[in-house]
């Protein structure tokens, strides 16, 4: 029998239990620690998965051991878990989107994980459900003829959904290299959040092979009528000669190409999703050459497209990529993003947005 790969997961919020219950399941995997500063979310964690438990990282890591280790902890805690899974002697560290806040940290991370040689994948997980692979097919299909647009629509904002937008639209225009972006910000109200963000941000991409890019994020994305769940308001397709193909995040998938309309079910469900990312990293972990789809490498090409865009909406203009020179892109928004409530596209987003400000409310009531 082949030996199990040992986990420690640390940060048992959300994800990190979405993380640790499908390494469980898959029988190449162990979880052999969980990890928390929280004791009532540890304690529960390792009694459901019958794991060692920790406090302090490090520490844990370097007792434990693992062969993966996996954190899940909030943006703001990103490099100090790569220097912790690298010093663990891992041989692979599975973390969460965004990779950082900032190309500084971005940049450094990377530095990092190329100098150890350790293996790590972002989890933008989205990418194994059936209406986002099917998709996909009908993209690879060529039965959109040649694609000349790629596009990303979401609701949420930016640190919460951009990343997982970039990597889709990347993802369906053959991960292309991006030549350069420009974008416009507005909204200084999710500057502030644990997933600091403009409260909009709307911006183009030059894709390499030509293809354009269009990707939005926040209180002024359009609606996604078609889905009622807020943070599953997410429209991604192509568009190319032939026809186009999109599929919403909450709501399945639809086509239209020469040979006719056609169209199918599919919400993200993460109890779904998470089972064969899982199964890649053993994948991976057994055969360098099985690399993961959701490899670092692949992540960071579109973390350097979010930080980018950020660039342009700060200071303006065309930003090329890749990136030279670190920044806190997150500083420069908040440096030079204008006091002006951002616009709604929909009475829906005022929720999350404010509907207080007089701008706003004359959209709504045209
Ligand atoms: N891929 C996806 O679809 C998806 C969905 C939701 C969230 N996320 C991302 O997942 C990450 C985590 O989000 P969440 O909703 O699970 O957060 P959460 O707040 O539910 O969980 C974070 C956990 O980390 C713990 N923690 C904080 N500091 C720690 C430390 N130093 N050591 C150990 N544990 C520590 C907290 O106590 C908490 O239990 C975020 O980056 C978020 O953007 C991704």
């Amino acid at each position: 029998m082949t030996a199990k790969y040992r986990v420690v997961v640390v940060g048992m919020g959300k994800r990190g239990m979405h993380h640790a219950q499908a390494f469980h399941a898959n029988g190449r995997f162990e979880v052999a620690g969980v990890c928390d500063i929280d004791p009532a979310r540890l304690d529960a964690a390792a009694a459901k998965f019958g794991a060692a438990k920790g406090i302090k990282a490090l520490q844990f890591a370097l007792e434990v051991r693992p062969d993966v280790f996996c954190f899940c902890t909030l943006p703001r805690l990103r490099s100090e878990m790569i220097r912790v899974a690298i010093e663990s002697g891992a041989r692979l560290v599975a973390f969460e989107k965004p990779i950082a806040l900032n190309s500084r940290e971005g940049m450094e991370i990377r530095k990092l994980l190329t100098e150890s040689g350790v293996k790590a994948v972002v989890s933008h997980q989205h990418r194994y459900g059936e209406h986002y692979r099917r998709v996909k097919e009908i993209i690879a299909s060529g039965a959109l003829g040649r694609v000349h647009t790629v596009y990303g629509t979401a609701s949420g904002w930016m640190m919460h959904m951009m990343s997982h937008l970039i990597d889709y639209i990347r993802w369906y225009n053959g991960e292309a290299a991006a030549q350069w972006v420009m974008a416009q910000a507005a909204g200084r109200g999710k500057l502030s959040d644990l997933h600091p963000s403009p409260d909009y941000i709307a911006g183009f991409i030059q894709f390499a092979n030509s293809v354009r890019g269009i990707v939005e994020c926040g209180a002024g994305a359009p609606d996604v009528p078609e889905v009622d769940y807020w943070w599953r308001k997410c429209r991604i397709g192509a568009q190319g000669t032939d026809g186009f193909a999109e599929v919403l995040t909450g709501g399945g998938w639809r086509a239209v190409t020469k040979t006719g309309a056609s169209a199918g079910g599919g919400c993200m469900n993460y109890d779904l999703d998470m089972p064969p990312y899982v199964q890649e990293i053993a994948d991976w972990l057994d055969d360098d050459g099985k690399v993961h789809s959701c490899n670092f490498e692949s992540a960071y090409a579109g973390f350097e497209i979010m930080m980018a865009l950020c660039r342009s909406a700060a200071t303006g203009g065309q930003v090329a990529l890749p990136l030279t020179g670190a920044e806190d892109e997150v500083e420069l928004l908040r440096v030079h993003l204008a006091e002006r409530r951002a616009l709604l596209s929909t009475p829906v987003n005022a929720k999350e947005y404010g509907a207080e400000s007089e701008e706003p409310k004359l959209l709504v009531a045209r």
